[in-house]
């Protein structure tokens, strides 16, 4: 079997996993441009013209990159329409699709040829990726940041997609060092999917405000306050695992108890950017971060380069 590294066209067998807000085509280009693969991470409401702006980002010269989607979205029929809709020289080497029914569109884009990815939390998202034909599993302990599920750990459920599956498998969750890197290597992994360790990088759409807050922050808690204070229709079996702010401290376990004086208090200190506030999804890996960086540090550092 070829190697990962040699199927998507890269140097290092390391993702830079798709991230709603952090992740555009500029991140994305330079993982990639930097022997990564940089991955997209379209938001809930991205558009078709979003969607097609950030891949001639990612894809300038010819370098590759990849698409990660929400599968519970309701727009989730227009975005595969818009990646299925990119011309030839932008077709992506990798679109993943998470967090949701797996099987139709992992289908759609197969049929289409191109390759797809599904990140697992559980022994049943891995049957289901499995089921759906992903051609890679992204094996996602409760670890990691932002989105998906808190009820296995990253060596554990690695361990079971590996047992599992010939299928390709990346670990994800809390891969923050190039000694992590080597040690999913050794086990088996063909890659990691690494969201934390990219952002401080200065090429992320996240702002600088918010990387210097994620340089300061020491511990991360996983809950459903940011998307209950926000209203975002999140699946209540996918919470976010995101700075631990007082704020998140003192409605975590409680979220269906927030009140509308709360939502008001979250919605203001968005709007002021203030970092108590603004949702900072990080994954354990969060307290590794140091200075503001840039992508390519990032790679070499992960490929034990740097
Ligand atoms: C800020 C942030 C945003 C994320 N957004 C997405 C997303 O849009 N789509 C997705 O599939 N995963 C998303 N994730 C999850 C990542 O794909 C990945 O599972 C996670 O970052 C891996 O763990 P790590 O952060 O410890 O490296 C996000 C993660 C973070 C930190």
């Amino acid at each position: 079997m070829a190697s990962l590294t040699h199927t998507l066209g890269i140097r290092h067998p390391i993702v830079c996993a798709p991230m709603a807000g952090v992740a555009g085509g500029r991140l994305a280009h330079a993982v990639s441009a930097a022997g990564g693969l940089g991955m997209i991470g379209a938001r809930g409401s991205a558009t078709s013209e979003w969607i097609a702006e950030q891949a001639a980002l990612a894809g300038e010269g010819g370098t590759p990159f990849g698409i990660g989607l929400m599968a519970w979205v309701p727009q989730l029929s227009t975005q595969l329409d818009a990646v299925l809709a990119l011309p030839d020289h932008l077709r992506p080497a990798l679109v993943s699709v998470s967090f949701g029914d797996l099987a139709a569109p992992t289908g759609r884009l197969r049929e289409a040829g191109l390759r797809t990815a599904c990140q697992v939390g559980n022994a049943a998202d891995l049957d289901a990726a499995l089921g759906a034909g992903a051609d890679v599993i992204v094996a996602r302990g409760g670890e990691g940041g932002g989105h998906g599920r808190d009820e296995v750990g990253a060596r554990a459920m690695l361990d079971l997609a590996l047992s599992a599956t010939d299928t390709p498998v990346l670990a994800a969750g809390g891969i923050a060092t190039a000694e992590d890197v080597a040690r999913a290597l050794a086990v088996g992994a063909a890659g990691v999917w690494c969201g934390t360790a990219f952002l401080t990088c200065r090429e992320g759409d996240n702002s600088p405000q918010a990387r210097a807050a994620l340089i300061g922050a020491v511990a991360t808690r996983y809950s459903r306050v940011h998307d209950v204070a926000q209203g975002i229709a999140w699946p209540r079996e996918f919470g976010g695992r995101a700075v631990a702010t007082p704020f998140v401290e003192e409605w975590a376990g409680a979220e269906e108890t927030m009140t509308p004086e709360a939502k008001a208090e979250h919605a203001a200190g968005r709007d002021r950017a203030d970092t108590d506030y603004t949702p900072l999804y990080a994954g354990v890996g969060v307290g590794r971060l140091g200075a503001e960086t840039d992508a390519a540090s990032v790679v070499a550092a992960l490929a034990g380069r740097g």
